[in-house]
């Protein structure tokens, strides 16, 4: 780990990446899933035989896509640039390993990009411009390109949380790249992609429900009824399937990991819910208010269906999309990358070199000696633990360590040091790595931020002395 150290106080830097990346999926599956209902639509109105019908739907078509090459031309766009910097700056020993291994994935998946913004452009521009069939056409080149984008990224992804025996086995020894297919597709790829394409396709839907809840219901009711009504059942097949593959899934996730799961459920806290757990509820309450929604508003009474209740939806959505990468995120907890790289950057096999070289030895970059303006134990807390914790904010170990003393926090990180088989925090938390001098610094530096020492000549007071 020879990587700076990115400190962002109070949200954490995971949170950076968390909140572009959950702003950009929005927008990046509804450029897929978008892409398809486009020509879908637009073939379906060049067939209809009502000349009204099919011109008022085509014009509406019009209207949705300039909304859709906006949005996904610069909000999907900058923001997807922006994971590249917030994964760069957070975690450069994974964005490493990723570039080594997927390198041409990536320049392919640029090659579409490029496809697709430029089709994008070409299919709002060309409308009524050139022969309806040739722009029937763009449209699916622009489908095509925009599914190869999450056929590719898919693998990454889930590389990320089971990179698979075959690649595991080569980690390391300079051959990974000779395993790419093997990485790539890898035990979580086909239920992630399938789940995904179903998350694609909803929001397909749900986009369209916020342009076409802006039509006048009174002027135009049977167009806005059949947009809004065949809009909504864009979002069945996800709906319908996502149980099933949900399940396929976690199958398909280390029971390891999957035991994240149930934490909580049967251990020390019995009875409250672990994290994953609460993150499947949510997900399972707002995708089923999205069905009511849906249902009662925009089905059944189309032609009322108005901005507010889109937007209702459309947050709805975004809740239970947060709510899924938060959930993905922790299921791959301690790792980065499944069983090779812990979240701070640490690889699994140099566990035994750091204990016994320092951490401080091989970290040039998060500790420069007598010249840093921290103390060492500050140093080892921000490249073992700031990847998760932050002191006083998201996952707050001030709060999360107050009332213990300077031994009770020892011990704790001693614990965590030693990473036994039977400590039910190796589930979500890597071993903290080092010497016992580490031990000790670490421990000093948050005995320090827990019970900060007293000014000379004050009384101790109550809570110092717990
Ligand atoms: C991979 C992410 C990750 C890293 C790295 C990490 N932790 Fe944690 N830690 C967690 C999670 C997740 C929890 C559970 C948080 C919760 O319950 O809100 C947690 C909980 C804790 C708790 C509370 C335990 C309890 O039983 O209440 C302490 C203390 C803690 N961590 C200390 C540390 C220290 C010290 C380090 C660095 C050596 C560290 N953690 C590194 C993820 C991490």
């Amino acid at each position: 780990m020879n990587y700076p150290f990115w400190n962002i106080p109070h949200i954490g830097s995971g949170w950076v990446i968390g909140m572009i990346a959950i702003f950009h999926v929005m927008i990046s599956q509804f450029a897929v899933g978008g892409g398809l209902y486009l020509p879908v639509a637009e073939r379906k109105a060049m067939r209809m035989a009502d000349a009204e019908m099919r011109a008022g739907w085509l014009k509406q078509l019009v209207s949705h896509s300039k909304f859709f090459l906006i949005l996904t031309g610069v909000f999907g766009t900058v923001s997807g640039v922006g994971i590249w910097f917030a994964i760069g700056l957070t975690n450069p020993e994974a964005t490493s390993t990723l570039i080594h291994n997927f390198v041409f994935g990536w320049a392919m998946e640029w090659v579409f990009f490029l496809v697709e913004l430029a089709t994008a452009a070409v299919y709002y521009y060309t409308w009524n411009r050139v022969d309806p069939k040739l722009h029937l056409k763009v449209g699916w080149v622009y489908a095509g390109a925009s599914a190869a984008t999450l056929i590719i990224i898919n693998g990454i992804l889930t590389f990320m949380l089971t990179p698979g025996g075959t690649w595991l086995a080569v980690a390391g020894t300079g051959h990974e790249a000779s395993k790419f297919w093997n990485a790539f597709f890898n035990p979580t790829y086909w239920p992630s992609l399938f789940l995904r394409t179903g998350v694609c396709t909803s929001l397909a839907g749900i986009w369209a429900l916020i342009t076409s809840s802006r039509m006048n219901g009174e002027k135009e009711p049977a167009l806005k009824s059949m947009l809004v009504q065949w809009s909504v059942k864009w979002l069945v097949p996800s709906f319908v399937a996502t149980p099933f593959l949900l399940v396929w899934y976690l199958f398909m996730v280390p029971a390891s990991q999957r035991a994240l799961l149930t934490l909580g459920i049967d251990t020390i806290n019995s009875g409250t819910f672990s994290t994953v757990t609460r993150i499947s509820l949510i997900i399972i309450i707002t995708s089923a208010t999205i069905v009511g929604v849906a249902y009662f508003l925009a089905f059944r009474n189309p032609t009322d269906f108005n901005l507010s209740h889109a937007m209702a939806v459309l947050l709805l959505g975004l809740i239970a999309t947060g709510a899924g990468e938060y959930g993905r995120e922790m299921l791959r907890k301690p790792f980065v990358i499944g069983e090779w790289m812990y979240s701070n950057g640490v690889r699994v096999p140099y566990v035994e070199r750091i204990n016994a070289q320092g951490y401080l030895a091989n970290t040039n970059w998060v500790w420069n000696g007598s010249n840093s303006s921290y103390s060492r134990g500050e140093a080892i807390f921000r490249g073992e633990c700031g990847a998760c914790h932050t002191l006083d904010g998201y996952r707050p170990l001030r709060q999360l360590l107050s009332g213990r003393d300077r031994d009770s926090i020892r011990n704790f990180v001693v614990m965590l040091h030693e990473h036994k088989p039977d400590s039910p925090y190796r589930r979500f938390m890597p071993p903290m790595v080092g010497t016992d001098q580490d031990v000790n610094d670490l421990t000093d530096y948050l005995n320090a931020q827990v019970n900060p020492p007293q000014p000379a000549g004050q009384k101790p007071t109550l809570t110092a002395q717990r």
